[in-house]
């Protein structure tokens, strides 16, 4: 039986371009700043998002957390999204590590923040409490099933941060989707915030690696946060190489993966007891509900002995994502295994 993995865009292997790159990268050692490889990538990481510079970090995670690190000092207070990836799934770390107040404003279904909770959220001058001084942001937003945040709407959020005084870091794992969904420059999403990463580990299908890019003061001390945790990889333009590649190549493509959204979103929508929106479906993240006579993790459980992954994500919620390697067949054949086995629930 053929496996139909939605569980993640993660799991793209690296085309055969890719390998065939990291066969031939030049290397030296990136501690030193002489592996010719990652400098070219991360110069043109900078360029795709309008930055003065970037960095190579080995994940989203190390990213964001380096973010943290630099723009804050132990004792000040974050904002983020209730539903955020920073709050959720990367272990505390900005609290762990970077010493800082996590407070939460609650996400929109859209993955927006409401500039009124925003702005509520940020502390006023006052001895009892801690100094808010970041806020941050996600595009395409993972949780709110792969929503994109428009320019109009970051400016605006983005304003209201600068005018209070604090800067803004932008999660942007998964903004080239949103790029390509809005049909806009990387660059222009990323222009109004002080600093922003992305993945090339997802969508874009390289192995490994997140960049972070800024301006070159904030991306100095980023360089020196990422040696302290362990982030400094020597020959890493090994995996650069394939880096550079998705972003040359794999960018423009994953408007297919958008398309097979839809196709998957719209197939649920057939289904009967399974809840979906399609038109909420924005990119490459389609977020539904299981049957009511079955919690989503049991849903999950029994669609994956059928050869299709998927990922619970709540009581009934559930997650698939899109990717290179499933086309429109592949959808369809996993449509077809999931009205099976609602069919069998009866
Ligand atoms: C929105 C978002 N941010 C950050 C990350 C973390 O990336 P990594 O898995 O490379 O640490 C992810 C991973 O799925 C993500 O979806």
């Amino acid at each position: 039986m053929k496996i139909v993995d939605l569980r993640s865009d993660t799991i793209t292997l690296p085309t055969e371009e890719m390998r065939q790159a990291m066969y031939e990268a030049g290397l030296g050692d990136d501690v030193f700043g002489e592996d010719p490889t990652v400098n070219r990538l991360e110069k043109l990481a900078a360029q795709m998002m309008g930055k003065e510079a970037a960095l190579f970090t080995p994940s989203g995670t190390m990213s964001n957390l380096i973010a943290v690190l630099t723009h804050t000092r132990p004792g000040n207070e974050i904002l983020l999204g209730s539903e955020a990836h920073m709050f959720w799934y990367e272990v505390g770390g900005a609290s762990t590590l970077g010493g800082v107040v996590m407070r939460t404003v609650p996400n929109d279904q859209d993955g927006t923040l409401n500039p009124g909770a925003v702005e509520q959220a940020i502390r006023p001058k006052n001895i009892h409490h801690p100094q808010t001084t970041l806020l941050c942001l996600e595009n395409t937003h993972n949780r709110c099933g792969g929503t994109v945040l428009t320019l109009d709407y970051t400016s605006a959020i983005v304003g209201l941060a600068h005018q209070n005084g604090l800067q803004v870091h932008l999660d942007g794992a998964r903004i080239f989707n949103a790029a390509v969904a809005l049909d806009v420059p990387v660059s222009e999403l990323a222009s109004p915030v002080d600093s922003v990463c992305f993945c090339i580990s997802k969508s874009l299908s390289a192995p490994v690696g997140s960049l972070l890019c800024g301006n070159q003061e904030f991306m100095e001390k980023a360089r020196k946060w990422r040696k302290m945790l362990g982030g400094g990889m020597r020959q890493a333009g090994v995996i650069a190489a394939a880096g550079i590649v998705a972003l040359q190549k794999m960018v423009n493509r994953l408007a297919e993966d958008h398309a097979t959204a839809q196709r998957l979103a719209s197939g649920l929508a057939q289904v009967p007891g399974v809840t979906i929106q399609p038109r909420e479906v924005q990119t490459n993240i389609v977020i539904f509900e299981s049957p009511a006579t079955i919690p989503g993790a049991e849903f999950v459980q029994r669609l994956d002995a059928q050869g299709v992954r998927l990922l619970p994500r709540g009581r009934r919620r559930v997650r698939a994502v899109t990717h290179r390697m499933v086309g429109a067949a592949d959808i369809d054949e996993a449509l077809s295994r999931i009205k099976l086995l609602v069919k069998e629930l009866g």
